[in-house]
C-alpha cells in the first residue's frame, strides 16, 4: 500500500515517481520492485546542515532555501527539486531546478503550516518540517 507523496525510485534506470493518489498495488519498474525513498531529516545531517530545507515566511508568502549553509548546485552534485506541501497534503508545489541555480523556491501564499522537501543527486531525500508547526 502506497502513501500520497510517498517518492519511489528505480535503482536499474534511476526513474523517480510520487504517489499522486495510493493504491494496494506494488509499484515496479525494469521489472523489480521500486524502493520507497525515506526522507531525511536533521537528525541524519551530518555535512553542516547542507540538506535540511529551512523555511522563512512573510506577509507575501514563504521562502525556502536548500539549506542553512548553501548546498553546491555543480554539474556533479546539486539540488534537483524543491518541494512545498501543505501539512494536510492538500496542497504541492514542485521547483526544478539545474546546476548553477539557486537551491530556493519562493512561493506566494498565505500558508500556514508546511513541509518542505528536496532531493539532492548524490544524498537523496530530505524533508524538514515547518518550526512552527
Ligand atoms: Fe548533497
Amino acid at each position: 500500500m502506497t502513501e500520497i507523496l510517498e517518492m519511489y525510485k528505480c535503482n536499474v534506470c534511476g526513474n523517480i515517481v510520487e504517489v499522486v493518489i495510493s493504491g494496494a498495488g506494488e509499484l515496479v519498474c525494469c521489472g523489480q520492485p521500486m524502493e520507497k525513498m525515506q526522507e531525511q531529516n536533521k537528525n541524519q545531517e551530518m555535512s553542516g546542515e547542507k540538506h535540511v530545507p529551512v523555511v522563512e515566511k512573510d506577509e507575501d508568502g514563504i521562502k525556502v532555501k536548500v539549506g542553512s549553509v548553501p548546498h553546491p548546485m555543480e554539474k556533479e552534485h546539486y539540488i534537483m527539486f524543491i518541494e512545498v506541501n501543505s501539512k494536510d497534503k492538500r496542497y504541492v508545489k514542485r521547483k526544478y531546478l539545474y546546476p548553477d541555480e539557486e537551491p530556493v523556491l519562493n512561493l506566494k501564499c498565505s500558508c500556514d503550516k508546511v513541509i518542505a522537501r528536496e532531493l539532492c543527486n548524490i544524498h537523496g531525500f530530505w524533508t524538514s518540517e515547518d518550526e512552527q508547526a
